[in-house]
């Protein structure tokens, strides 16, 4: 990702566990002991781990501060901005901004740069939630598409979404890697013996002591088909996205959320509001009980919408023409 020497990063469950143990960190190197006027910034595209791990990091519901996101669902810096001035105003203590390197609806990637600008401004810990966008930075231009992720302080990857390996691995960067270990090094007699060497165990650095052999799950495949293997397979989930979208696009029928930034595309039929919100779902419905996709639902702005994410390693074109043709035969037996 970018990051210098002297950072460090552990591997986690998940997303979820991976911001849980940054928001600590950045809690812990910003605000010390006492933080209940804290203040931390996220967009209203956010996913919803961010404030649960607020919430367990235990931060009360007045330090979270949801942004608005622009037309293609990014977080405004200018926003961010004058919240912080209104926060210090207030006598708050503004600490941490979560951005979003592909959100979970679609795909939408913050402006890091200008981020990381006000940020600085105000001395904010950057985190970037990179769960599922991160690993998108292997494929080709993928350095110039997560411009700025280099520059955060702390960064969530999950290899169980862009690296294809299977749920239970996740993984966060952080920059300052001392600073994990500040928030959640600890010791006790009983574990002398396992630390003779003096050296860091990852209990040292996050919440857990006994745990999963997660390094090989992430290893193996990584030692058995190359480093190429996965930028291969990251750039056509690109490229099949944006066929897919350009398909839509093209359909009368269907109504597309935003150019795909990364790997999904959110859309929903095109027709009167109340007559869309009732017939997305069975949409749907049919689409996936053809059992050839799964597409998902969820609500942009309250407005139902359906989504393709294409993410898995055996996601190849042939499937996503499938997905776009059994669209449009049941998008146009509903809207007719
Ligand atoms: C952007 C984003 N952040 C965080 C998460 C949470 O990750 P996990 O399910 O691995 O805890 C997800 C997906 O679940 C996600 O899409």
């Amino acid at each position: 990702m970018g990051l210098p020497a002297g950072s460090r990063g552990i591997l986690t469950s998940g997303g979820s566990l991976s911001s849980f143990s940054a928001i600590v960190t950045a809690r812990h190197e910003r605000l010390g002991e006492e933080f209940a006027d804290g203040s931390l910034y996220f967009s209203d595209q956010t996913h919803y781990c961010v404030t649960k791990s607020a919430r367990l990091a235990g931060f009360p519901r007045a330090s979270l501060r949801e942004l608005p996101t622009d037309a293609r669902f990014r977080l405004v810096p200018r926003a961010l901005d004058a919240a912080v001035r209104e926060d210090r105003a207030r006598g708050r203590r503004p600490f941490l901004v979560v951005a979003n390197v592909g959100t979970t609806n679609t795909g939408a990637i913050d402006p890091l740069p200008e981020i990381r600008k006000v940020a600085r401004e105000h001395g904010l810990w950057v985190h970037a939630d990179a769960a599922y966008g991160g690993f998108f930075r292997l494929a080709p231009g993928g350095e110039v598409l997560l411009r700025g992720i280099e520059e955060c302080d702390s960064i969530t990857l999950d290899p169980h979404k862009g690296l294809f390996l299977p749920y239970g691995l996740g993984a966060l960067l952080v920059r300052d890697g001392a600073a994990l270990v500040r928030a959640h090094g600890g010791s006790a007699s009983y574990v002398q013996d396992v630390a003779e060497d003096g050296a860091l165990g990852f209990a040292d650095l996050s919440p857990e002591l006994s745990r999963d052999f997660r390094g090989l799950r992430l290893w193996l495949p990584l030692m058995l088909h190359g480093l190429a293997a996965f930028r291969e397979q990251l750039a056509e989930k690109l490229a099949l996205a944006r066929w897919f979208y350009e398909e839509l696009q093209a359909d009368p029928s269907f109504e597309v959320l935003d150019e795909p930034q990364l790997s999904i595309v959110a859309f929903r039929l095109r027709a009167p509001e109340a007559e869309a919100e009732r017939l997305g779902p069975e949409l749907q419905r049919r689409v996936n009980a053809r059992r050839r996709v799964f597409l998902s639902s969820t609500r942009i702005r309250g407005r139902y919408a359906l989504r393709v994410c294409v993410l898995s390693f055996r996601t190849h074109e042939d499937r996503v023409r499938d997905a776009a043709q059994a669209l449009k035969e049941e998008a146009r037996a509903l809207l007719a």
